[in-house]
């Protein structure tokens, strides 16, 4: 029995654009999700994941290796599309088949924008691959981990898989079908405080909507999206030489070119705009938007309150520096 665990992200500047070939700037948080695998002999993969809301679902290889993922209901719940597709991949990497029971639970709220399924993705792979005696190195899992979000989402970035191997604070630039990482060292101890609030739309249906517009107005769009690119820059120059003052500007021009593309929403940016008024030095949504999480810079309780009096749940968290990892080895 094999348990593993990956850590959460937020981004701190260059969600959406990151899908275009610009540079996301990603923080890997110490919150976690836990997979635990143990190999069964009779070719099914059982999942219990309460925290996904998705307990005692079972799901069936068929005869021809394909697996079909089914619901008490008959439905094929969204969550359950990542694990289903990393244990293809998984399958696909040891060329193997072999049953497995597979335990998911996880820290953080799911679908909130802070990366669980990207987590789920990496630790599942892991889990997987690890339980039936096999390694994998970790830029391996982070390209395996990318290549469930593509084929669930229809588009992702490597950001959100590339935090969840690697951990720490990277600037990840997408380049063909690699990605361009770069662990960076920050200047100064980031305070963030993390707000969240439920999610009205999924990250797919986001990345689809900005690809429309984009196509329908990419005179108006493009300039959006090359000039979150240029911030992301900036951001991380700022971070290398800890000018929180400079961080929180360019979050706050970040987070209003977002609303510019239509991810945002009234309570999320009434939580954005609560924040700053209550000291923060910057703050924006992070992750796809569409309700979730957003990130203020700053350590004060007072904007924690002015947060939760929007009527948005703080979470409180650090800087994890090991990404995914195995609990139990040998
Ligand atoms: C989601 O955390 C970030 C997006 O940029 C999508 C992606 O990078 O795949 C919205």
């Amino acid at each position: 029995m094999i348990t593993v665990r990956a850590p959460g992200k937020v981004i701190l500047y260059g969600e959406h654009a990151v899908v275009y070939g610009e540079p996301a700037l990603a923080m890997a948080i110490n919150k976690y999700v836990y997979v635990t695998a143990k190999a069964r002999d009779d070719g099914k993969i059982n999942i219990n994941a309460r925290d996904l809301r998705l307990a005692g679902i079972s799901v069936t290889i068929l005869e021809n290796g394909e697996v079909v993922a089914r619901t008490d209901y008959g439905a094929v719940i969204s969550a359950l599309s990542y694990v289903k597709r990393a244990i293809e991949v998984a399958m696909g990497y040891i060329d193997k088949k072999v049953g497995v029971d597979l335990m998911i639970q996880s820290e953080m709220p799911v679908g909130a924008g802070l990366g669980t399924s990207a987590a789920v993705a990496v630790a599942t792979i892991l889990a997987y691959i690890k339980e039936l005696g096999y390694d994998i190195d970790k830029r391996e899992l982070a390209r395996l981990a990318w290549q469930v979000e593509k084929d669930v989402q229809g588009a992702a970035s490597p950001t959100d898989t590339t935090m969840a191997t690697f951990g720490g604070i990277m600037y990840v630039k997408p380049e063909g079908g690699n990605a361009i990482m770069e662990p960076v060292k920050p200047g100064a101890n980031i305070p963030l405080i993390i707000g969240y609030t439920p999610r009205v739309s999924t990250t797919k249906d986001l990345v689809a909507m900005v690809r429309r517009r984009y196509e329908a107005m990419r005179d108006v769009i493009e300039p959006i999206i090359r000039s979150i690119g240029i911030i992301t820059r900036k951001g991380k120059e700022a971070l290398e030489r800890g000018d929180l003052e400079l961080m929180g500007i360019l979050m706050n021009i970040n987070h209003g070119l977002l609303d510019a593309l239509g991810v945002s929403t009234r309570q999320l940016n009434e939580m954005v705009y609560a924040a700053r008024n209550a000291g923060a030095l910057g703050s924006k949504l992070t992750g796809a938007g569409g309700g979730g999480c957003m990130i203020a810079i700053s350590d004060r309780i007072e904007v924690e309150k002015a947060i939760e009096l929007i009527g948005g749940s703080v979470l409180r968290a650090g800087l994890d520096i090991e990404g995914a990892r195995v609990l139990n080895p040998g």
